[in-house]
């Protein structure tokens, strides 16, 4: 019988697309998918670090497993990711019930473990390769990640990432060329770029080569209408990026720009490398070529020793900039990292309320911005229908704004919206008349 497989996947975009490699070689080792978790013999999560509370579902998660498992003693239950990565071999003391454990540059060992004979549990740390070399399968057909640099060279106090993903390696910009020529030719029509820290890619290369020149070279791939990119960071978002956001049709009007922290003191503790005002010279020249950019941005309440007056920094920051968008959260102090060595003394009271305020202000403000797609006709690549309205349908704009709109269009094409509405969150429209006529 055909064995089947599970995978359920916490974290960021790069384990989203890490999960689709991992998907793509257990098919090619004849392994199908399964719809619920009590249906597979291979139940594996690929997991994520970043903050306590990604800790906690997971092991919520894994104890399910485990219960299926007692049930069932023959399935093989796998742990992927930071989470994995950053425990190593104590996972299999913690929670004897895994079989296997890997890390994010060790999945191709999930084959070997596999196919082997060994019954005995098996853990894969060191980094080997990219997930990017492996077979993929795709959420959907127009849609893909392309892992084009793994890591992060940062030293982010708060930040558990460069100790589960290690040193900065960017894959060949040739290499990268000829996987996006080869999603091109099997009709995806959007790319998402994916680093730790996107925009430093190539660096490491021999010869170097450049974020700005690996756009320009995608952009001239006939098919791909949309380049995507996360995440950058503001000391790498250099006038050559900027520039090639003006130029290159295909790169999307959309740039996230991770802030932090508003405060000059705090970015300092957080080791960011830029200050308040590098920071917001970054944004003045970004508008200064693309006044109409979608600007979307992370920011973290409550670093230790944070004090009133520094959180109204962030407040300003959000206030001036004026975001489309914002993820916000509370600090979490992570094994292994400095900042968990500070005192965590901004009280949960504290962060709670400055939470409260920074959505406030982050909302508001991303209404506000909203306002001008009202009025405007703008391509919006389908992806379903609406979450909300089975009549209606459901894509984004270039700026990565949700719009639910009334029309009639397949999933995969790009079709001319009427913007009629818009909320901090999503739009509404209606499908161009125009285009409807030419159906
Ligand atoms: N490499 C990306 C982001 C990685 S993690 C970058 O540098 O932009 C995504 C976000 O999680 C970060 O931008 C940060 O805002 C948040 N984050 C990371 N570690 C955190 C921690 N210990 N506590 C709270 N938020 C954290
Ligand atoms: Fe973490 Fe900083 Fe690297 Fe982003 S740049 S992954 S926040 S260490
Ligand atoms: Fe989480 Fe690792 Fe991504 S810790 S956010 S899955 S890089």
């Amino acid at each position: 019988m055909q064995r089947r497989y599970h995978v359920t996947t916490f974290g960021c975009q790069m384990n989203e697309h890490d999960s689709e490699r991992m998907k793509g070689m257990l098919e090619s080792l004849g392994y199908r998918e399964a719809a619920e978790r009590a249906d597979a013999d291979l139940i594996l999560f690929n997991t994520c670090s970043i903050r306590e509370k990604a800790d906690e579902r997971f092991i919520t998660h894994l104890n399910q497993a485990k219960g299926l498992k007692a049930k069932d003693p023959d399935r093989i239950i796998g742990v992927g990711g930071c989470w994995a990565q950053s425990v190593k071999d104590h996972v299999f003391q913690q929670f004897p019930f895994v079989d296997v454990a890997f890390g994010p540059g060790q999945v191709h060992r999930l084959a070997e473990f596999l196919t082997s004979d060994s019954l005995t549990a098996q853990g894969y740390f060191e980094f080997e390769g990219f997930t990017g070399h492996l077979p993929m399968k795709r959420a959907r057909d127009f849609q893909a990640w392309m892992q084009i640099s793994v890591g992060c060279n940062c030293a982010c106090s708060y930040c558990i990432v460069p100790s589960t993903r290690g040193r900065e390696v960017s894959r060949p910009f040739g290499e990268l060329v000829a996987e996006a020529r080869r999603l091109a030719g099997e009709g995806v029509r959007e790319v998402t770029l994916l680093g730790q820290n996107v925009n430093s890619y190539g660096r490491d290369l021999r010869p170097r080569a450049q974020f700005s020149e690996l756009l320009r070279e995608l952009d001239t791939i006939d098919g791909l209408d949309r380049i995507r990119y996360t995440s950058p960071h503001p000391k790498d978002m250099r006038e050559d990026v900027i520039l090639a956001h003006a130029e290159l049709g295909s790169l999307c009007p959309h740039i996230h720009l991770p802030l932090q922290a508003g405060s000059s003191r705090v970015l300092k503790a957080m080791r960011r490398t830029y200050t308040r005002e590098r920071y917001m010279d970054r944004v003045a020249l970004i508008r200064e070529h693309l006044p109409d950019v979608a600007l979307t941005t992370d920011i973290i309440v409550g670093f230790p020793g944070e004090t009133e007056a520094e959180f109204r920094e962030t407040l300003e920051v959000v206030e001036e900039v004026g975001y489309d968008g914002a993820f916000t959260f509370n600090f979490s102090p992570r094994r292994g990292t400095t900042a968990a060595l500070l005192e965590d003394d901004v009280t949960n009271e504290e962060k709670v309320e400055r939470m409260q305020r920074l959505i406030e202000v982050v909302q508001r403000r991303a209404a506000e911005r909203a306002q001008r797609f009202v009025g405007r006709t703008l391509d919006v690549l389908v992806e379903g229908t609406s979450r909300h309205d089975a009549d209606r349908l459901r894509g984004r704009i270039g700026h990565n704004k949700t719009v639910n709109f009334d029309g009639i269009a397949e999933p995969g094409s790009i079709v001319p919206v009427h913007i009629t509405a818009a909320t901090s969150q999503s739009l509404r429209g209606e499908m161009s008349l125009l285009a409807l006529a030419s159906r």
